[in-house]
């Protein structure tokens, strides 16, 4: 069995893990939505939308990137010794996808608009308050390769955000409702503080 797995010690996660996971959660699931009402808008209309889709995306950018050095630098606490093995790979696989997925997919959304003719003219304007720089040498391509460029990370992205949702997210949740009500594991305490953790 490997290290992260104890068969004593069950605690929480620290303060700081349980505010960044419910931050960025809550950020994502915005984001996802405001990217779904703008698919339908136009010119003018979907301007506004998409200013607050990229500025929330990349607050999740630095949000995750701050969570991913938190995780790297503090030990979780150890998963249930009561785990199967296709379970605990299950587990670790849909975490670290999501890692890839906080980082990649606002990653993939600022080489995308960094390549565009567009961003000169609409930077990435944080809050109303600053702008997000452009990855400078994409905004200066020349334009058939500008297009490509543009074009592959979309693609990226749009794929990478589908798996999230259909994938990652349904895996996460049906996970933790199992462990919690069949398994009968306090598995939400382990993320929500005000929750006991006696089984
Ligand atoms: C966009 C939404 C979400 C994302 C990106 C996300 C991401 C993550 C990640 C990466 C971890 C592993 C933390 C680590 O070991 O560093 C985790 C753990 C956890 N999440 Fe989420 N989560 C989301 C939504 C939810 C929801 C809606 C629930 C409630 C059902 C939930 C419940 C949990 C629980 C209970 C754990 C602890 C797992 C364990 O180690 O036992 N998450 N989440
Ligand atoms: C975690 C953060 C993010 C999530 C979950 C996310 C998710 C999505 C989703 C679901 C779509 C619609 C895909 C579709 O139509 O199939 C989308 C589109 C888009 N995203 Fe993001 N995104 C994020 C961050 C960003 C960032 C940081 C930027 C740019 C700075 C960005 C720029 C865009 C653009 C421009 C589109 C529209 C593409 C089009 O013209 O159809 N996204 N995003």
């Amino acid at each position: 069995m490997s290290s992260d797995v104890a068969p004593a010690a069950r605690s929480r996660y620290s303060a700081v893990a349980m505010l960044l996971h419910w931050l960025i959660a809550g950020l994502i699931i915005t984001n996802v939505w405001l990217a779904w009402q703008a698919e339908d808008l136009h010119g003018a209309a979907k301007m506004p939308i998409m200013q607050w889709h990229k500025t929330l995306g990349i607050s999740i950018l630095v949000l995750s990137l701050l969570r991913l050095a938190w995780r790297l630098f503090n030990k979780p606490p150890p998963l249930s010794p009561d785990l199967k093995v296709w379970e605990l790979w299950l587990a670790r696989i849909v975490h670290w996808g999501f890692y890839v997925a906080m980082i990649g997919i606002p990653l993939t959304g600022w080489l995308m608009v960094s390549a565009t003719p567009l961003i000169k003219v609409y930077p990435i304007h944080m809050y109303g308050l600053f702008d997000w720089p452009a990855v400078g040498f994409l905004s200066d391509l020349p334009r058939d390769q500008m297009k490509a460029t543009h074009e592959a990370f979309e693609t990226i992205h749009k794929l990478a955000a589908k798996i999230m949702i259909y994938g990652l997210f349904p895996l996460h949740i049906l996970g933790a409702l199992k462990h919690q009500f069949l398994d009968k594991d306090p598995e939400f305490a382990r993320m929500i503080p005000f929750l006991p953790m006696r089984k």
